[in-house]
């Protein structure tokens, strides 16, 4: 398949071309950094996107590309809504002039976070900060302007090779620095490497629609954390638990955002559960020291 990954140096971008190249599809990269063969093409530039796509005619463009910062989102809601809204809508107006088929890689942020059991696909959505705005504006113009379109809606992603919630409680572990970690935020821990394989099964289906594509089960940031310091050798290690009105931050996150997978599950892709995708992270990172 002739594919187009958007945000190809990003954590899932990057890993997204690696692996789809070895299942030998012909794979272009763009992202606002040129780097190795990933071509500079910045989303909101609606020439320079339609020259991009005009070049390669792709049949499916995955788009991951976004303005990731949430607190920086918050900080500037307009340029969030520019970047992840209006850029994605020049995706989607691309794809739909070539008739590739897009996914919209999209976010649990879009929920407000007051649900009381994980969110289905088709529940409504009601964004309560500006990345979770500017996301669903995303949402809304793929599937307003290309009906071959597929919505995955992730969380909590954690990959190798780039910054994570694991990779700074744990170096803020070494380090010696007492953990204060948030109870009352609840959400899917995913691992990069496994919602990468989810999405290089799920353009083989042409089954279009909305996914939810998170490892298996939730929890909350103060029991993600337990999981993984006590996995990686820090079980005598205190963490306080406080609760999200103690960290101060730009954005606030919905509260309870976990997502149940059930439209992937109806066609056969799941994901693992997040202890065991957190146990693969550690052992392939050489961190695992418990359960080894
Ligand atoms: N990370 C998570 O926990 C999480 C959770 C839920 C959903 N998601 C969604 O998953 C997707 C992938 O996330 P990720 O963690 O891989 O993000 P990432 O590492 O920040 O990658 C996004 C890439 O897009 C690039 N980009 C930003 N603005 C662009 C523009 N105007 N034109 C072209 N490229 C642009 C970024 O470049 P710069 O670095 O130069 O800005 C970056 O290389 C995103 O759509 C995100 O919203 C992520």
């Amino acid at each position: 398949m002739r594919i187009i990954v958007t945000g190809a140096a990003g954590r899932l971008g990057s890993h997204l071309v690696r692996l789809l190249r070895s299942r030998g599809h012909d794979v272009n990269g763009l992202d606002m950094m040129a780097v190795d063969d990933i071509t500079r093409v910045d989303i909101t530039d609606f020439d320079a996107v339609h020259r991009f796509i005009y070049a390669h005619r792709p049949e499916v463009i995955i788009h991951p590309a976004a303005w990731t910062d949430v607190d920086g989102c918050a900080r500037d809601p307009e340029r969030a809504i520019i970047v992840n809204g209006l850029g994605t809508q020049n995706m989607a107006l691309a794809a739909a002039a070539v008739k590739a088929a897009v996914v919209y890689v999209s976010s649990n942020e879009v929920f407000d976070g007051k649900s009381t059991r994980p969110y289905y696909e088709y529940d409504a959505t009601h964004p309560i900060n500006p990345y979770g705005y500017s996301k669903w504006v995303g949402e809304r113009a793929v599937m307003s302007l290309n009906p071959h379109h597929y919505i995955v809606r992730t969380a909590w992603l954690f990959a190798h090779g780039g910054k994570n919630f694991i990779q700074a409680i744990l170096g803020a572990a070494q380090a010696g620095k007492p953990l204060r970690v948030v109870t009352n935020e609840v959400a899917n821990p995913t691992y990069n490497d496994d919602l990468a394989e989810a999405l290089a099964l799920l353009i083989e289906t042409g089954r279009f629609g909305i996914y939810h594509f998170v490892n298996e089960g939730a929890c909350s940031r103060y029991q993600f954390a337990r999981y993984f310091l006590d996995k990686a050798g820090y079980a005598d290690l205190p963490v306080s638990p406080i609760a999200a009105q103690e960290w101060p931050r730009a954005s606030t996150p919905p509260a309870y955002a976990a997502m149940r997978n059930l439209a992937g599950q109806h066609i056969g892709i799941v994901l693992r559960p997040w202890q065991d995708a957190v146990d693969a992270f550690l052992e392939k990172e050489g961190l695992l020291r418990v359960g080894e």
